[in-house]
């Protein structure tokens, strides 16, 4: 069951190299972000997502750790975070580390260590074949690198080595099996640092590639399971407030392996992307359903989606997001007028809601080459735009020192210039999480029900007790609905009611009690 704290949470997601630099070096920091804590609350976030900030060579951004238990000088020290986590508490928020259990940087000690030809403690902490010419059945790896006479399984770029908690389903000798000492040696490293940072003051773990764990698993993810099984076992007696997140994307395998929420990951072709990203899936036409008049259907969102939640209910939560590290800004192809209905539809779904640093002023995809492993993920990752100052208020240094380049255009858009405008897209960003706050129907564990669905109507659902209906289109569409509303608690646009006749005037959304 998830922790009690999720129900009302919303999650802020800070790749802390872009978000606020506090030194005048060019890169964000942990400093900086404590710094922003009473934006990130006038936001209506009560909970951080923090992409990892562990020492890193950087050749996938920091999802290559080279020490899970110190942080990366180049956003401080182990102090500063500890600092940052009593900071947001004092403040009412909590906050999720990065847990990346699947793979280390080449450079970690336990790989410098395995890759060597003598045996030693950590020769089986990685996947390895037996023979320096051994293959690796269908994974993908490297060999002829080290003293060691085998090849070594990758689980993402040539610099992340897989971590090994053994195979379920065993064709080589090689292969151990998932209750081999080396791969329980594994897991319990694992808990240690978990152990580590939880008992500094961190509140639990975003995880990344959740269910990458035990390779040759059954497509039931059973042995993955079982592993993370019993990593929640431990938290409940040592941190029972801790909370797992997992990059998994299949609620009904990882609710049931003791996460409290999984996101409703990015996939081309999933409901998710239809509802914004469907120009990934139609080579270059966009039937995106919130893309106006694009012609899209909220169906196509629903008949994957309500599966998902189905899968979930009563083992936790699905996370919807307005994007991440990994996804191409929505900026890129919707207009502001748009993301506000964006934002007001996913904030007022069940579950727990991620906000993705910048996206909350519309920060714009930026076209650029790729840094850290980046590639074409490096344009979502640009510094935070504070005001119209130096570097648009991110950092003091040079603009030639800056991580990355700043947003060049004219009008680019700045928390300091939305501040005051009641239509920005920061106030409705303000706005929309107020009410999610104040009322409880509009939070992770109220019921959802989708009330019209039909082509040509506005989309009606319930969310507890309350009404509420979006018309993403440039036309007034009308509805009769199944039962009585009375006011409106809160509209973008305009919606007007006559008896049960609600209609929704074009790109508005109304909640109605
Ligand atoms: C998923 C992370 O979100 C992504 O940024 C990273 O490159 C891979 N996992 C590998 O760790």
């Amino acid at each position: 069951m998830a922790a009690t704290w999720l129900s009302d949470a919303v999650f802020y997601e800070i790749y802390p190299q872009s978000f606020y630099d506090s030194n005048g070096d060019g890169i964000g920091d942990l400093n900086g972000i404590r710094e922003k804590l009473d934006y990130i609350k006038s936001l209506g976030c009560n909970s951080l997502w923090i992409n990892p900030c562990y020492d890193s060579p950087f050749k996938d951004a920091g999802y290559d750790v080279r020490d899970y238990r110190k942080v990366a000088a180049r956003y401080g020290t182990n102090e500063d975070l500890i600092q940052l986590f009593n900071a947001a508490h004092e403040k009412g928020i909590r906050v999720l580390l990065d847990l990346v259990p699947g793979h280390t940087s080449e450079e970690h000690p336990w790989f410098l260590e395995s890759k060597k030809a003598e045996r030693n403690e950590y020769s089986d902490r990685y996947i390895w074949t037996d023979f320096w010419i051994c293959g690796a059945q269908g994974m993908p790896y490297i060999s002829g690198e080290s003293e060691r006479s085998g090849a070594y399984i990758l689980n993402f770029f040539k610099c992340q080595p897989a971590l090994n908690y053994g195979f379920l389903h065993r064709t080589e000798p090689w292969q151990l099996p998932a209750n081999h000492p080396a791969a329980i040696a594994t897991r319990e490293a694992l808990k240690d640092i978990m152990r580590f940072w939880l008992s500094r003051g961190c509140d639990g773990f975003r995880v990344d590639m959740a269910d990458s764990l035990v390779k040759n698993d059954d497509a039931d993810k059973s042995a993955t399971s079982a592993v993370w099984r019993d990593i929640r076992r431990m938290l409940d007696l040592e941190f029972p407030e801790a909370v797992l997140v997992s990059e998994w994307g299949r609620p009904h395998q990882s609710l049931r392996a003791g996460f409290d929420a999984d996101f409703y990951l990015d996939w081309r072709g999933n409901g998710y992307s239809t509802l914004l990203r469907d120009y990934e899936n139609h080579a270059g036409e966009d039937h995106s359903y919130f893309k106006k008049d694009a012609g899209g259907s909220i169906n196509r969102f629903l008949d994957d989606y309500l599966r998902l939640l189905d899968g979930a209910k009563g083992h936790g939560y699905v996370s919807l997001i307005t994007g991440n590290h990994d996804t191409v800004r929505l900026r890129k192809t919707l207009e502001e007028a748009e993301l506000k209905l964006v934002y007001a539809f996913l904030f007022t779904m069940p579950g727990v809601p991620f906000l993705y640093y910048g996206d909350e002023i519309g920060m714009r995809y930026l076209e650029l080459p790729t840094k850290e492993g980046g590639y074409t993920r490096t344009g979502s990752r640009t510094p935070m735009q504070w005001s119209s100052g130096k570097n648009l208020g991110f950092s003091s240094s040079e603009p030639e020192k800056l991580y990355l380049p700043v947003d060049a255009s004219d009008d680019a858009p700045t928390v300091a210039g939305q501040e005051g405008d009641p239509d920005s897209l920061l106030s409705t960003v303000r706005a929309l999480l107020a009410l999610r706050h104040r009322e409880k129907d509009l939070q992770a564990d109220a019921a959802f029900r989708a009330v019209c669905t039909e082509p040509d109507k506005p989309f009606v659902y319930r969310r507890g007790e309350l009404t509420l209906a979006l018309n993403p289109s440039g036309r007034t569409l009308s509805v009769t609905l199944p039962f009585d509303v009375s006011k409106a608690l809160y509209q973008i646009g305009e919606a007007e009611l006559d008896g049960r006749r609600l209609s929704v005037l074009p790109q508005s959304f109304a909640v109605l009690r």
